[in-house]
């Protein structure tokens, strides 16, 4: 693995694989480096020849700026995670590579309509962090293939709009989300929990869960908008502070239209939740 930290030398090494006709994934990341970010690695790696995974926390994204603050710096241990899934690259850019121009001068790019809900409704201001620093993070690399994971549906789905609508010759791929055993989705914002709130946290999914259940035994026209209410209601009497639970289409995430039922397909439910001091974010295709 070698590591870069300026932009100039990554891309002197990028010419030189690609060059030799490799193809090059790129996988973002903000660090603090767990099973679900590995994952993405083992997803690509049969099918390009080198491996480019980026660290890089990014303000732009970050509507809390005591979330920005506390997010994890694991460095050392990152590097020795990616040494251990055998990645060719290491890019670790810094603010001045990522916003020359300053992050509040910098140009920005929003994609509407998926940006607007859910999370967006919440976090005003985090898609268009998003869409920004992945849109430079592609250009820097020009990968063949970039790789983003289910876990985060409407980040991926946004990443996907917005290669699509600016014509960027890119694959991008979606992973599935790998969780713990109880069934937590992986999260670097998990290690905030205390150990009484992990205990607790898997409740999230079982919720997620109890909707596909209910979901597919529906056989009449299905009440979307109650398997929503009462999960939500559910979660709250739990201790939880629910923001949304939501039941979308997995392609564009527009709602259910009131006749969808057994026979919809390509359905997902997504919720954020905070547990504690803990925001919690999950989906799961129903
Ligand atoms: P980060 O939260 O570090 O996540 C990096 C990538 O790992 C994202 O594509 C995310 O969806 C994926 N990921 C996280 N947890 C996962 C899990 N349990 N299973 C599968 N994949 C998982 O997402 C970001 O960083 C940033 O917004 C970024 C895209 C890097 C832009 O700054």
């Amino acid at each position: 693995m070698q590591r870069f930290d300026t932009t100039d030398a990554l891309r002197e090494q990028l010419k030189v694989w690609r060059s030799a006709g490799e193809r090059i994934a790129l996988i973002p990341t903000m660090g603090n480096l767990h099973q679900g970010h590995v994952s993405l690695i083992d997803y690509v790696r049969p099918h390009v020849d080198r491996i480019c995974v980026s660290i890089y926390i990014n303000p732009l994204q970050f509507n809390n700026a005591v979330d920005l603050e506390r997010y994890p710096v694991t460095l050392d241990a990152d590097q020795a995670c990616l040494q251990d899934a055998q990645i060719d690259a290491l890019f670790l850019p810094d603010a001045k590579a990522m916003y020359p121009y300053g992050v509040d001068q910098s140009v920005q790019v929003t994609v509407p309509i998926l940006s607007d809900s859910l999370e967006g409704a919440f976090r005003p201001g985090h898609f268009t962090g998003v869409a920004t620093i992945v849109a430079k993070l592609l250009n820097i690399v020009q990968p063949d293939v970039a790789v983003f994971g289910e876990k985060d549906l409407q980040q991926y789905l946004l990443i996907r709009r917005m290669v699509s609508d600016l014509l960027m010759p890119i694959d991008i791929w979606s992973a599935p989300t790998v969780r713990d055993v109880d069934g937590l989705a992986m999260s670097s914002r998990n290690g905030y929990l205390t150990s009484s709130e992990r205990e607790q946290a898997s409740e999230l999914y079982r919720v997620l869960s109890g909707i596909r259940i209910q979901w597919q035994n529906m056989t009449e026209v299905c009440d979307w908008r109650e398997l929503e209410q009462s999960a939500f209601m559910h979660l709250q009497q739990h201790g939880w502070r629910p923001e949304y639970i939501s039941i979308r289409h997995a392609d564009d995430l527009t709602e259910p239209t009131p006749d969808s039922g057994p026979v919809a397909t390509g359905y997902c439910v997504l919720a954020a939740a905070w547990l504690g001091n803990t925001r919690l974010i999950d989906n799961i295709r129903l």
